[in-house]
């Protein structure tokens, strides 16, 4: 019997987490597309893993079901893409930070997903694996929308898997701490030197930290679903506690 290479899409693919986790699926010998909304990134990572790429923006649905309708059945789709915008009290937040994070986090991983599930519990197979945060258990200062767009990832993970129960599909989520990506610098819209503070003294963890944890959620028997994983890097106990020399 020949051995079918397994296929997985990787969302927000250009930066940080989702890059990790092409370049360990890729590693591990899996097919990846990978996406973004960066054309120069994505040829970028085509050059060197070889992969299928797709530019769309996840928040337009017409364009999202343009690029994912016809790409057949994965057997692991990797929400990843997403973002964070401003860290303030909400009396002052910014509607557009507030759409953006809506519109990435949760909407653009539910057309990702209207698109792809039906032909996964159609087939029989298949596993969806959303990443989330540490900001999805708890809500902390000044992060009310990030916090509440991740507490909406949860639970749209957890209906979905009694949504699938029996279907042959999994459904898991990786709910990551502070990871050192290029997240803080979009948080603070380009302020390089505020988003390096915020792993002033401690050791986050790396994309490729986190793309371990996902591919051995991934490759996990086809009997067994690690249907939740908390990371964290040792430095941090908790949203809001974090371990800094010197301070
Ligand atoms: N870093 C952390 O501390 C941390 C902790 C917990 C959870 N997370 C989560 O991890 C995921 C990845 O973040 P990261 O830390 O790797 O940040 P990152 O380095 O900024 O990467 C974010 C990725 O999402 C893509 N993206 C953003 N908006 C998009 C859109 N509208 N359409 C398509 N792609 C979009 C970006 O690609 P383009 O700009 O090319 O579109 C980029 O590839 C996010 O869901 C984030 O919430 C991060």
């Amino acid at each position: 019997m020949t051995h079918r290479a397994q296929r997985v899409l990787v969302t927000g693919a250009t930066s940080g987490i989702g890059s990790a986790c092409a370049r360990a699926f890729h590693r591990a010998g899996w097919q990846v597309v990978v996406t973004g909304r960066r054309q120069e990134r994505l040829d970028d990572l085509r050059a060197e893993l070889g992969c299928s790429t797709l530019c769309f923006d996840v928040r337009d649905f017409a364009a999202t079901e343009a690029a994912l309708a016809d790409q057949g059945v994965f057997d692991v789709v990797l929400n990843n893409a997403g973002l964070s915008r401003g860290l303030e009290p909400i009396w002052q937040g910014s509607l557009d930070d507030w759409n953006e994070m809506l519109d990435t986090n949760v909407k653009g991983l539910l057309h990702v997903t209207r698109v792809l599930l039906p032909g996964m519990v159609e087939a029989g197979f298949g596993h969806v694996i959303n990443i989330g945060s540490i900001a999805g258990h708890e809500a902390y200062p000044n992060g009310a929308v990030y916090c509440a767009s991740k507490h909406a990832v949860l639970a749209i993970t957890q209906s979905m898997r009694k949504d699938t129960c029996g279907t042959g599909v999994k459904v898991s989520t990786v709910d990551p701490g502070l990871v050192h990506t290029e997240f803080s610098l979009v948080r603070f819209h380009g302020d390089q030197e505020r988003a390096d503070s915020t792993y002033d003294g401690m050791t986050p963890l790396r994309g490729e930290d986190v793309a371990a944890t996902v591919l051995w959620v991934a490759e996990a028997p086809a009997h067994v679903n690690v249907a939740e994983v908390l990371l964290l890097p040792n430095d941090q106990a908790s949203a809001g506690i974090v371990a800094r020399k010197g301070k």
